[in-house]
């Protein structure tokens, strides 16, 4: 088989790898992709950066699957396009999209299903929005509707911090993304993610995770894309799977149903455990980015047949092998031992601003034991791999323990270096914190 993997992160770099280790696939592409990416797999030249020119590529090179990451992706249709074009692909449609790129569409759902989630309102004007933060509880949540590059969340403490955030948010400060406002109640608890795959009927849940947003150790400062990640959290209880997939996942599900919109792809569900209960923070429609990567170390079954029973227009597949199964017919994950942990070495001023092209050190080791997944590099003209983004690598490995996890990945972190680093020393924390009250 060949395949194809949409995006440039280091996501896709993990999703490369594995999907790579395939016994069934010969060979990956990656587009746009990175220069960690193309080092274990084929960056192909595409004339531009569409959907419609991602699904000429396919048809041409005869992808036999192509895999999405970002949500852009698939909220300007991807999948859409492939499925018209009788092109197999694994993603969502851009219906189901909308869970992800409006918070409001998701707010409605959930509550027309009943799900856990925090109370709100929507707003699009300032005398509306006014009227709710008069009679809201402090802190409170603002959310742009649409897509705001993971931005688009403010917590705010005051009445006046509120008004104030509201009327930028209305005034254009996400564009078009912030025209409606979702005013939400804060919860207060401890959060986790889930990520399942999904053929709209069956599901299998990836191991629980746990991301890290602010950008310093102790959960302190700007929120970023996620500055590490570990998994399993031993919060995820079976229990609490068994909660999550009967009072979310099925209820959902139906739900988008009742809707006429299929979800064929995976469901990454933003959670906080309030006093043990799961409530729904946000729902995304592809894999979360830092999660994937921890996770896709850790997974032991080769994921290429979960991705075609739960893709577009694989069912006549032309290939015997694999054969196209249902995913109910698959086994549940297989999971290595232990834990899997992941450090990301961002730019010096990120989340802000940031300067590019420092020249990377220390990369050169290799083993099986531990991986650097890239984010944002590339080759500079002299062949050398320099900084090309805000997350740069995330450096991935594994322990018996949680505690041997964490000295494993910073040991490695130690070897690389360059003009700016930046990281986060505590990645994991809270686990580790649950593992020595356990012990005491
Ligand atoms: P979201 O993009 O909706 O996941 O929001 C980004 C971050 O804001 C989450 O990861 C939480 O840390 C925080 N957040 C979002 N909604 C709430 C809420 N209702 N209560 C408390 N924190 C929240
Ligand atoms: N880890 C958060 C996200 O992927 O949105």
């Amino acid at each position: 088989m060949k395949v194809l993997v949409v995006g440039k992160g280091a996501r896709e770099h993990a999703l490369v790898w594995k999907i790579a280790q395939s016994f069934y696939v010969d060979k990956v592409y990656c587009y746009p992709g990175n220069a960690g990416i193309a080092e274990i797999a084929e960056i192909p030249q595409i004339k531009e950066d569409s959907v419609q020119a991602i699904a000429d590529f396919a048809a041409s090179a005869a992808i036999d699957l192509t895999v999405v990451g970002p949500e852009d992706y698939l909220a300007k249709g991807i999948v859409n396009e492939f499925s018209r074009r009788g092109l197999p692909i694994f993603g969502v449609s851009q219906e189901a999209a909308q869970l992800e790129s409006s918070k409001a569409f998701a707010k409605e759902v959930m509550k027309s299903a009943d799900i856990p989630t925090a109370a709100y309102s929507v707003v699009t004007t300032m005398k509306e929005g006014e009227a709710v933060l008069k009679k809201s509880k402090f802190p409170v949540v603002l959310k742009a509707d649409g897509l705001a590059a993971g931005k688009g969340v403010v917590i705010c403490e005051t009445l006046e911090e509120a008004e104030k955030e509201l009327a930028e948010m209305l005034g254009g400060k996400f564009k078009s993304a912030g025209e409606t406002v979702v005013i939400e109640e804060f919860l207060k608890g401890e959060e986790l993610s889930l990520l399942l795959i999904t053929d709209g009927d069956s599901v299998k849940n990836f191991l629980f995770s746990q991301d890290h947003k602010a950008v310093s150790d102790g959960d302190t400062g700007k929120n970023t894309g996620g500055m590490g990640a570990y998994t399993p959290v031993s919060l995820g209880t079976d229990e609490l799977y068994q909660k999550i997939d009967k009072t979310i996942t099925q209820p959902l599900l139906a739900e988008l149903k009742r809707r006429k919109i299929v979800y064929r792809g995976i469901l990454y569900i933003g959670l906080m455990l309030v006093e043990g209960e799961p409530y729904v923070l946000e729902f995304n429609v592809r894999f979360g980015d830092p999660e994937t990567e921890p996770l896709m170390f850790m997974l032991v079954s080769d994921i290429v047949p979960y991705f075609l029973s739960a893709a577009e227009n694989t069912r006549f597949f032309k290939h015997q092998n694999p054969p196209v199964m249902q995913l109910e017919m698959l086994p549940d994950f297989l999971w290595h031992q232990g834990y899997g942990i992941s450090v990301v070495l961002a730019s010096k001023g990120y989340p802000d601003s940031y300067e590019k092209g420092k020249v990377i050190t220390g990369l050169g080791e290799k083993s099986n034991d531990f991986t650097v997944f890239h984010a944002g590099t590339k080759l500079s003209d002299d062949g050398r791999t320099v900084t090309d983004g805000g997350r740069v690598l995330m450096v991935t490995t594994s322990g018996k323990t949680i505690r041997e996890a964490i000295d494993n990945v910073y040991k490695n972190v130690d070897r690389i270096k360059f003009d700016g680093i930046q990281f986060r020393h505590d990645i994991a924390f809270k686990e580790l914190k649950r593992e020595s009250d356990a012990n005491r």
